[in-house]
Order: C-alpha cells, then structure tokens, then sequence
C-alpha cells in the first residue's frame, strides 16, 4: 500500500497537491469541494492590503456628501476595512472548523503596511501556516537589484519577529542571482518558499490597438522553470520548496518531487479541468510509485536534486548548442 503523505511547512498532508491561493480559495462552499476531491491543503485567496484601502477609499467617496466632519472620513475608511478583514478571518475560521486539512492564510504585502498585524490575526483564528505573497514590477530606474532583494528579506524578517507559525513566501522568479536571495531567506528561519508565482501580465489587441489581458491560465509547458530551481536548491536550503507554475498532471508532480520539492501547488489545472483532476493526479502518483516500488515518499523525494545526480552541471545547463548538433546529425 502506497503512503502519499508529505511534511511541509511542518504540516502533515495526505498527500502532496495544494490547491494555490485563486478564486477556487474564496469561498467555504468551494475549500469544502477542494477538500471533498482529495487536495492535500489549501491557500485561501490573498488578502491585499491595497485592494482593501481602494475599496473603502471608494466607500468614502460614495458617501462623500454627508461625511462632512474629517474624523468621519476615518471612520467610515476603518470601518470598511475591518469588514473586509473580519470577513476573510470568519472565512479563515469556518474553514478551520470545516475541513480537516491544513488551511495557510495568504497576505499579499506591501513594503510599509500594515499587513504585518493579520499575520497574528490569522493564527489566532487557526491558520495552520501563513504564506506571504509579494511581487515587484522592477521597473523603476533608480532602484537597483539588492534593493529589491532587501525588500524580500525585509518583509520575511518583518514577518518571522512578528509570528512563531508556519511561515512560507511566494515568489516570482525574476531575480539576478535567485540561489543568493534564497540562501539568505535560509538565514531568517522562514519555513518555505513557494516556486513560482505567476504573474498578471499586460498585452495588446492589434485590432483594437488597445491594451488587453493575457492569459489568466498557465500553460503544461511552464513547470520547467520551478523544476530548475527546485532541483537546484532543494538539497541546499534548511527549508521546504513547494513547487509551482505549469502543473497539469501527475507525472508533472512526480517530477517536481524528485527535484526535491515537498509539495506542489495547482491552481489553473483546476480552473481549466474542474476539481476531478485533483484524484487523476493522485492516482498517476500511486500507480507510479507502486510501479518503482517506493512505499513512501521520503523514498525518492529530492532523488534528482543537483546535488545527488552523477552530473549536477545537468540542471544549470543553458545552452542548446548540443542539442542542436545532435539534431543536425541525426
Ligand atoms: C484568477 C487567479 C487568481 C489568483 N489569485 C492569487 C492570489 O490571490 N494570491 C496568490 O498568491 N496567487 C494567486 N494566483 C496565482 C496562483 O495561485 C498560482 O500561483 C499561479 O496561477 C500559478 O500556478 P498554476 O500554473 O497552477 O496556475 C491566482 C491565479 C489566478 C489564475
């Protein structure tokens, strides 16, 4: 009988598939039916600060003509806001009564807020683990890359001194040196990192000559990159990676694990296939390793990391020079 169960985050999951913070994470009736298909966790839909602020900036607009005194202006802002976070923490806690699986918290950060406060509200409400979602369009000119990166490790320490739980960042893979950045996260106690997040990406309609929404949804094709990255730190780093991007189908998750990754997330396979390919994915990872007789997971988990194969240069190759004179002499 074959054992699916992983540790991550310090977390026991039935098995390894997480189901990614996305709109399939909002709702209880929706983390019920992730549960209910045989996801090992879920991260609820981010809470944005930002998004916040505008919604109740907006309320004070609309009731701009009777909020006449300036204390009135912030009330009615504060007031809006704490619906908005009352409403994710009874979210947070109709789910922990609910579902039987880990149920992480999801705060998108910003780089002075004050998101730093929900971290404590959302274990207090019994977040099994917090994960920290933070992005930066590194266009501005007179910011340079250690800034950046200071940011990210400003934010986790931030994060860390704030809660002793579970404590994991989501991150993009745009970076000029990510194997420093994530050894230095190694440095501040963080639990895990998920690799990668993916994007909103802004494109144009030729026709309309308009700008125009890209595609919400990844494609099969995208795991490559978290793969890299997985195989290339997981044997280095005292914390978990959690893969992400691109993952459609059981043997995707089978060799993310092999990389070394203790778990992995999926979010469009959901949103394309419907919930049933949470038990496909299952069942393609439990025919495969009864095939290759491992019982447990920890048995080939990381078995393909850099570190442990015969040529580790394998994983930080770039080139298809060799590649392509094979074709041209076959
Ligand atoms: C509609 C939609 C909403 C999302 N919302 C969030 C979010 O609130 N927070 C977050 O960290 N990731 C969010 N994501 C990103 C997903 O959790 C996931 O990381 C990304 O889609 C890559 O995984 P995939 O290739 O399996 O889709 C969202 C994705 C989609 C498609």
């Amino acid at each position: 009988m074959v054992d699916l169960s992983t540790k991550y985050l310090g977390l026991t999951l039935k098995n390894p598939i997480i189901a990614g913070s996305s709109p399939l994470t909002t709702s209880l009736d929706s983390l019920k039916k992730c549960e209910d298909a045989g996801i090992g966790a879920v991260v609820l839909k981010s809470i944005f600060e930002e998004q916040i602020e505008n919604d109740s900036d907006l309320k004070v607009t609309e009731n701009e003509a009777y909020l006449t005194h300036s204390d009135a202006y912030e009330f009615v802002k504060n007031a809006s806001m704490d619906r908005e976070i009352d409403a994710y923490l009874t979210l947070l806690e109709d789910a922990k009564k609910s579902l039987d699986i880990p149920v992480i918290a999801s705060i998108n950060c910003r780089k002075n807020g004050a998101w730093i406060e929900y971290a404590n509200r959302f274990v207090t409400c019994g977040a099994d683990a917090i994960e920290l979602n933070h992005y930066i369009v590194a266009a501005d000119r007179e910011v340079d890359g250690t800034a950046i990166e200071k940011e990210y490790l400003s934010l986790v320490k931030a994060a860390r001194k704030q809660t002793k739980a579970p404590l994991s960042l989501k991150m993009g893979s745009s970076f000029s040196s990510l194997s420093n950045l994530l050894w230095k996260l190694d440095e501040l106690s963080i639990d895990g990192v998920v690799l990668f997040n993916r994007f909103f990406s802004p494109d144009i309609n030729i026709e309309t000559m308009k700008m125009a929404p890209a595609a919400m949804l990844s494609s099969e094709e995208e795991y490559a990159q978290s793969l890299r990255w997985t195989a290339l730190m997981s044997a280095e780093l005292h914390y978990d990676i959690c893969a992400s991007r691109g993952i459609h189908d059981g043997k995707t998750v089978i060799k993310q694990l092999l990389a070394g990754a203790k778990s992995v997330q999926v979010c469009s396979v959901l949103l394309k296939e419907g919930l049933a390919s949470v038990s496909k994915m299952t069942s393609e990872l439990e025919a495969w390793m009864d095939r290759h007789e491992y019982a447990h997971i920890v048995d080939f988990n990381g078995k393909l990391a850099q570190e442990r194969i015969a040529d580790p240069s394998s994983w930080e190759r770039s080139q298809y020079i060799k590649s392509i004179l094979g074709a041209q002499k076959s």
